[in-house]
């Protein structure tokens, strides 16, 4: 598949073990870890990246809703981890899929920043935040539609990482909505 030009690959399994040039982390505010994939990465990349998300903190507090910021990857094949804060899902009348959306691109801003072309995403907010999975995939796959065509050339290949059969199905769904 393809969006707006660039390869889109939905993957079934792990993101701590992706060979991307950056990996995308569904963190919370502190920046300090937790459970799901933000436990996952943390543990898979070492403290190097607890490390540096804690001098960002000191540099600039903690990460709000919508916004993302980048560190090394750790010992993770992955160059990069963009760690970005998604949106907890409080039933839809808080503009929970405008912070969605800005967490996708804020985190391709990033990768974009370091010239990362191969970016991989978890399923962002649809685990502890509990945002309704079908909802934040097309979200996920029109934030990334908008901002592949304000910034060409950007990147070679999105992808996402999904951890369950239902998710996969349901970006599954929302990728061939945009075809
Ligand atoms: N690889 C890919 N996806 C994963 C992995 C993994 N290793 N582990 C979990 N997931 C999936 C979950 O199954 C879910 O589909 O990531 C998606 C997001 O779930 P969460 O990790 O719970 O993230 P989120 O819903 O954004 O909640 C963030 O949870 O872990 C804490 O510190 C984190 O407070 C923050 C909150």
């Amino acid at each position: 598949m393809h969006i707006e030009g660039v390869k889109l690959l939905l993957v079934r399994g792990d993101i701590t073990i992706q060979d991307a040039d950056a990996i995308v982390n569904a963190a919370n505010s502190s920046l300090l870890g937790g459970g799901g994939v933000d436990g996952a990465i943390h543990r898979a990349g070492g403290p190097a990246i607890l490390e540096e998300c804690r001098k960002i903190r000191a540099a600039q507090g903690s990460c709000s809703p919508g916004n993302a910021v980048i560190t090394s990857g750790g010992k993770l094949k992955a160059r990069w981890v963009v760690h970005t804060v998604g949106p907890v899902w409080r039933g839809g009348d808080g503009n929970e899929d405008v912070t969605l959306a800005n967490a996708y691109k804020n985190s391709l801003s990033r990768a974009m920043e370091v010239e990362a072309k191969t970016i991989a995403f978890p399923s962002i907010s649809t685990g502890a935040y509990g945002y309704p999975v079908e909802k934040a995939a097309l979200v996920a796959m029109n934030a990334i539609s908008e901002f592949l065509s304000a910034n060409k050339d950007s990147f070679s290949e999105i992808r996402f990482v999904l951890f369950d059969d239902r998710t996969f199905q349901a970006y599954e769904a929302a990728a061939k909505t945009i075809q």
